[in-house]
């Protein structure tokens, strides 16, 4: 693919340069793009060679699927073989934004994007640079998440390490993450979470009028929710308050340079997360502490991370 997958280039999202990721996407390149959620490692969902590359960077299992990136309900529609009306009431209520569908899979999507599997996450995002990027290209992009296999997801450009940035095409710029953490992922057939995020069972059962199913075979239904996920490198650990020699995340004030203080309000703190995470974990500290959130239904989607984080 030329000496372009060679170097790592951060662009701004002008139009030319929206142009030229559109192009590299159509050839089978893979770019790094913002997401409201997190950054995404995206590719032409439709060109196995392009998807197979997406699982070659990130060093990801073959078996972990990945979400479908598309403009709208329509480009959705076509993605998937039905479209009850669950799916229809949840779309027309939460996209664009940080929901993620998963239904049964239309013929054109190659298995190779499904892990083998007989349905597809789709989702439509809210970031103006993903929106555009998919407006340019106009094909389903699949993007996971822009870090290797098991480590912190970006939240902005500078966190995209190197590993993944040198090999795609470019790092389109979009700024930091509004949400911070990855979307919700919602299994229709089931009526079930497969992954929390910060649309919430309450929410999702006040839009479809009863309550949701058991997350049961999570493990089998969604391959990527290992137990350990989105870890630092540093050992992470949580603990009721930060002594004044600890480095990590506290609600109170910093009492030195190695702590970070964040808001006791769950989205604040989960479009925080990652961020401050990255930065910490550059410190090369021995251990990073966390202080302990509360364990109320409003911070279960940070509780889910922060859980894979610990192992
Ligand atoms: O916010 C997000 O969802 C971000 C941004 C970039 O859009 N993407 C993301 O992708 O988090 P990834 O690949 O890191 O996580 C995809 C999740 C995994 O937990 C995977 O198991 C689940 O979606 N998933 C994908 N396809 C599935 C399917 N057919 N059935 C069940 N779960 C599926
Ligand atoms: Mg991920």
């Amino acid at each position: 693919m030329g000496g372009s997958s060679l170097s790592r280039q951060k662009l701004a999202p002008t139009d030319a340069n929206l142009r030229a990721c559109a192009d590299a996407l159509l050839a089978g390149e893979a770019v790094v793009m913002p997401t409201e959620t997190v950054y995404g490692l995206a590719a032409n969902a439709l060109n196995r060679d392009a998807v197979l590359r997406v699982f070659r960077i990130k060093g990801r299992p073959a078996d972990n699927p990945l979400i479908v990136h598309v403009l709208g309900i329509d480009e959705a529609r076509d993605c998937v073989a039905t479209w009850p009306p669950e799916a229809q009431k949840l779309a027309t209520t939460f996209w664009p934004g940080p929901l993620t569908l998963v239904l049964p899979k239309a013929v054109k999507i190659p298995p190779e994007v499904t892990g083998g599997l007989f349905s597809v996450a789709v989702r439509v995002p809210r970031h103006k640079v993903a929106r555009a990027l998919l407006a340019a290209a106009k094909v389903p992009l699949c993007a996971p998440s822009a870090n290797r296999f098991m480590a912190l997801s970006p939240t902005t450009a500078d966190d995209v390490y190197p590993e993944i940035g040198d090999q795609a095409f470019a790092v389109l710029d979009g700024g930091p993450c509004e949400v911070g953490i990855e979307s919700t992922v919602f299994d229709v057939a089931s009526c079930a979470v497969l992954r929390p995020g910060v649309i919430t069972p309450a929410q999702l059962e006040a839009v479809l009028g009863h309550p949701l199913g058991a997350p049961t075979s999570v493990e089998r239904l969604s391959p990527g929710q290992y137990p350990r996920h989105y870890a630092p490198m540093t050992p992470l650990e949580l603990v009721e308050e930060l002594g004044p020699e600890d480095a990590g995340i506290t609600f109170g004030a910093p009492q030195n340079l190695r702590q970070r203080q964040l808001p006791r309000d769950p989205t604040a703190f989960a479009q925080a997360l990652y961020t401050v995470l990255n930065d910490l974990d550059r410190l090369a500290a021995p251990a990073l502490r966390v202080a302990r959130p509360p364990s109320t239904k409003e911070w279960e989607a940070v509780w889910d991370r922060l859980r894979r984080a610990l192992g």
